[in-house]
């Protein structure tokens, strides 16, 4: 079903291939934990392209990359690669394509995946395109949402912080429309979720409300998804000194909260999520942050027909 595809946003995904790719992440997971030696993978190669800092994306695919049998090669940083020569991106990509099976990349504008995609023969995988979109941590937020709550479905989720600029919201909110959660956006003015994105996930048919007022929104939701002012995004350093800390999820906010409220952050934090909160039991960002390992197991697996 996926054999062959590229992953490049949430847009695009049934939720059949959702299914499939839960199935798969939770196979893995089964099989890494029995201590397995999988060679799902044996004999391919994946490149890891991150041209934007990258913590768990990038060693999460690695990792997962090196789990399924495969063998990996990478770039971190624009600085070590021809693109500080001024290399295009369609010329380091049909180049990379001659070596590698499957592609993940990171890149700081809205698109490039796309473009990755159109120059490439084998697989892409957006690891996150600018301010656009991150479907790799949307899966494994829903991986999180099925373990941490059992279903997906009929749920509250509150999206909290930057929802102009923080492309994870962007792509989980298209998931939530496939399973009829109703979402509540909580930010400050100018950190709005674009309206664009607003009117395709209620063409969706989706159930979306808009409040300044975190501590009403926390106490009807099932969830709240935590996102950091996204620095890296301002044209204006003022206007980010301006707007962050504007929302801050501690102890005793969660106290007001619905009682057994499940936290998830795709993570890093700087100050949104204070650490008290992280020895509450519905804190599941760290969780959330190992189980991307499966399900990037699944995904480089399946769209190399390996599994
Ligand atoms: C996110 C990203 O890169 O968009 N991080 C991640 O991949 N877990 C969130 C962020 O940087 O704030």
């Amino acid at each position: 079903m996926l054999k062959g595809k590229d992953i490049l946003n949430t847009a695009q995904f049934t939720a059949q291939e959702l299914n499939l790719i839960m199935n798969t992440a939770a196979n893995y997971e089964y099989r890494v934990k029995k201590q397995e030696q999988i060679k799902d993978m044996a004999g391919k190669v994946v490149a890891c392209l991150f041209f934007e800092p990258s913590t768990r994306t990038r060693l999460s695919f690695e990792s997962a990359a090196n789990r399924v049998g495969a063998r990996v090669i990478s770039v971190a940083g624009a600085s070590s690669s021809s693109t500080a020569k001024g290399e295009t991106l369609q010329d380091t990509i049909r180049t990379v394509d001659g070596y590698i099976d499957v592609i993940v990349m990171r890149h700081s504008e809205i698109g490039s995946a796309q473009v990755a995609a159109d120059n490439a023969i084998h697989p892409v995988i957006n690891g996150g395109d600018g301010s656009g979109q991150h479907p790799t941590q949307a899966l494994l937020d829903i991986y999180t949402i099925l373990k941490e709550k059992g279903h997906l479905g009929g749920q509250t989720v509150t999206f909290l912080g930057d929802l102009k600029y923080g492309r994870t919201v962007h792509s989980l909110g298209y998931f939530m429309t496939l399973y009829g959660n109703k979402m509540i956006f909580v930010s400050p003015k100018s950190l709005r979720m674009p309206e664009e994105l607003t009117a395709d996930f209620r063409s969706r048919g989706a159930e979306i409300e808009e409040t300044e007022d975190v501590q009403e929104a926390l106490g009807k939701s099932d969830i709240v998804y935590v996102t950091r002012v996204q620095r890296e995004r301002f044209a204006d350093p003022a206007e980010y000194e301006k707007l962050k800390g504007s929302y801050i999820v501690n102890r005793e906010l969660i106290s007001k909260a619905k009682k057994g409220i499940t936290i998830l952050h795709p993570l890093p934090r700087v100050d949104e999520i204070s650490t008290d909160v992280d020895d509450y039991e519905g804190a599941a960002y760290f969780r959330q942050a190992h189980n991307g390992m499966y399900v990037r197991m699944a995904l480089l697996a399946l769209v190399s027909g390996s599994f």
